[in-house]
Formats: structure tokens, sequence, C-alpha cells
């Protein structure tokens, strides 16, 4: 049975790899959405939808409407908002290579700091007060204790453009939010996301060298890369290499549709941030093995210095987040592993493999 359609959510970044695995969980769930992304690291493929939101459309059995529109350009933005009835923005379109933001800040500030800018301008323009904002870990720094509460200052020591722009958008929502009570706003800090949905069709698809590590090990499991460089085995950690809060990218999308429904509440109270990791740190050695686990692969690697600007450790405190919104988050490290290393086997080269749907 069809469920009842629900308000109308608009996303952008809608085709990549949050975005995507959250539109699956809206879809489900009822809502109607309207994607905006203008394809700037997404696979086009050869029709009108990007080939992640066609799987997209495959995985759901629903359409999706899609606009390739940049947050850049105002106009066409606001035709977006004048042509459906929008009620609330999941905002995920940004630049997220950390080492490219230090070569190129300023594209990352266009893009991630004026981009949200203007949207929040249209929304404004169009009446449209309500906002999921895509933060991220990064924007504590450097912990200084650990679990990291939503308490834990943050913008002190984000060393590189790509967490600043995090962390500016963010100040600059709550300043709008507090500044007119007409406007309402939840920001979403995820710590790593990793994994794909369990269907194996649509996955994080990186161009060129993974930067990340799950993407890296999937790629050494299916033979696109040699080895694995483990950045640095003498951190202050059980087993010396850097500890991070994996979270499966299923569990992050269900959190942003619990995070709507406490948005969409009449008594929300206009401004709340909420960690959505599963509080447990593992080692890159912790992952290693997990990864082989799931996917029968041995996976090659060597000991190399520090990458600059890593932290040894890094896992949320997820207790607001259950409290307030009754998410936790479900799946384990080797199912993480297991759906990632369906959808790169099945994909070995992302969305570019095989036959384009
Ligand atoms: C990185 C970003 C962070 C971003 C997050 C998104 C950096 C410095 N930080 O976090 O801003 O929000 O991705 O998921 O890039 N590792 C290796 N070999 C590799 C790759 C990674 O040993 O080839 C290690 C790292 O040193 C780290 C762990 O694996 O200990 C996780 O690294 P990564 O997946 O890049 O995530 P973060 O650094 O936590």
């Amino acid at each position: 049975m069809e469920a009842q359609r629900g308000p109308t959510v608009l996303v952008t970044g809608g085709a990549g790899f949050v975005g995507s695995h959250t539109v699956v969980e809206l879809l489900n769930n009822g809502y109607e959405v309207v994607v905006v992304d203008n394809l700037v690291n997404v696979y086009k493929g050869d029709g009108t939808l990007p080939v992640s939101l066609k799987r997209v459309e495959e995985i759901t059995h629903k359409k999706v409407l899609f606009y390739n529109v940049d947050l850049l350009n105002p106009v066409l933005l606001e035709e977006v908002f004048r042509m459906h009835k929008i009620d609330c923005v999941m905002h995920f379109a940004a630049l997220k290579a950390v080492g490219e933001s230090v070569q190129i800040p300023l594209t990352y500030y266009k893009n991630n700091v004026t981009g949200s800018i203007i949207l929040l301008e249209v929304m404004k323009k169009c009446n449209v007060k309500k906002l999921v904002y895509s933060s991220s870990a990064t924007v504590y720094g450097t912990p200084q204790s650990l679990p990291l509460t939503e308490e834990h200052p943050t913008g002190q020591g984000c060393t590189n453009p790509y967490g600043k722009s995090k962390y500016f958008v963010e100040e600059m929502i709550k300043d709008l939010v507090f500044s007119d009570e007409s406007w309402s706003a939840i920001s979403l800090r995820y710590f790593n996301p990793v994994g794909a949905h369990e269907s194996g069709r649509i996955g994080e698809a990186p161009s060129g060298i993974p930067n990340n590590l799950m993407p890296y090990i999937a790629q050494v499991a299916v033979g696109t890369r040699e080895k694995l460089k483990i950045f640095g085995n003498d951190y202050d950690t059980p087993d010396g290499t850097g500890v991070r809060d994996y979270i499966h990218i299923y569990d992050l999308a269900v959190g942003h549709i619990d995070a709507l429904k406490k948005l969409l509440e009449p008594s929300f109270s206009r401004w709340k941030v909420y960690n959505l990791g599963t509080g447990t740190g593992y080692s890159v050695l912790d992952v290693i093995k997990a990864f082989e686990e799931a996917s029968g692969k041995k996976i090659a690697y060597e000991i190399a210095p520090r990458r600059p600007g890593d932290i040894a450790s890094s896992y949320a405190d997820a207790q607001l987040a259950k409290k307030e919104l009754n998410w936790v988050a479900r799946k384990t490290l080797l199912d993480m592993c297991r759906d990632m290393w369906r959808w790169q086997s099945n994909n070995p080269d992302g969305y570019a493999t095989g036959p384009k749907v």
C-alpha cells in the first residue's frame, strides 16, 4: 500500500553519497523529494537523471524530481522553489576533500559558504524556513576530551578550509535562526560515514584516488589499488593506528529522517545540534580485519608517515540523539564492510561500471 504522501523536502546535493542514501529513506518514509544538484562530483551517465538517482528510483519504485542547478545561481534556484511547495530543506551540497580544500580554499569557501548564503536567502524569499544541515565532527577540531559531546568547543583547531567552511555555515545558520523566530534548523554532525545501501546499487564513488580509509580499502580488495598506506602506527591508541567512529550510511540516513520529524514538530525550539555516530571507535587495523572478513580478500598494507592534520582518536557521545530523536546506530562494523564490499565488487568503477542504469 502506498504510504500517505508527507511534506515536501528539497534536498541539495541529493545525487551524492550521503544525499542519495537519505533520498531513499525520505521516499521510503512517504516524503515528497525535490533534488537540486550541480553534479560536480557525480557520475552523470547519459540520461537526464544522474545514475545514482536512477538507482534510487529502482530501489524505491518512486520517481525522483531532479534539477541540475548550482546553489551559486540564485535565479535558477528560486525557480525551483517557486515550482514546488517546499516544506523543508536538507542541505548536503558541498565540496568535501580536505587536502584539495587547502590547495583551492576560495573554491571551497565559494561553494560551501557562499552557496549556503544564497540558499538561505532564496529560502527566506520563498518563505521556507526549516533546515536540516549536513555538518561534520570536523567542527570539533582536535578533541579536548572523548567521547565528543555536542558541548565540545567548535571552530578552534579546524585546520583546513573544508572544516572551517562547515563551522562557518553552522554559525551562520545559528545566527539566522536566533535573528528571526520564524526560522528553525537542526545541524547534524557526522562522524565517519561508510558502507553502502544493502542492495549494492548505490554507494560512495570517489573520483580519482580515494582520500578516506574505507573506499581505499575497498579498492585494494577489488584490485584497483595495490596496497593501503596506513598513515602512522605510533599514535596514542591501543594499536598505534588512528581511531574513528565509523557509521553505516543507512543509520546516518535514518538519523536525518528522525531529525526531520523533530524539526517538523510544532513544539520544536528553533536550533539543535546532534552528533550522528555509533559511540564506538575502531582503529585502522580493526577496519582492515573486518573488511578482510567481509570480503574474503587479503588487504595488503604498509606503514607510512602520519598524514598532516590527522588526530589520534575521534568518537562520538551519541546519547543526545538517542534521548531526543530516539535514534541509535544499529549496524556493526562488519555490516558496514559487507555492504561496502557488495557495492564495490558489483561496481568496481563506481557508477561508471557496466549498464548505466
Ligand atoms: C576525514 C576528514 C574529515 C571528514 C571525514 C569524512 C581528513 C584529515 N579529515 O576524516 O574532515 O569529515 O574524512 O568522512 O581528511 N587512513 C589511512 N590510510 C588512508 C586513509 C586513511 O591510514 O589511505 C587513516 C587515517 O589516518 C585515519 C583513518 O584512516 O586514522 C580514517 O581516515 P579518513 O577515512 O580519511 O577519515 P578522517 O581522517 O577521520
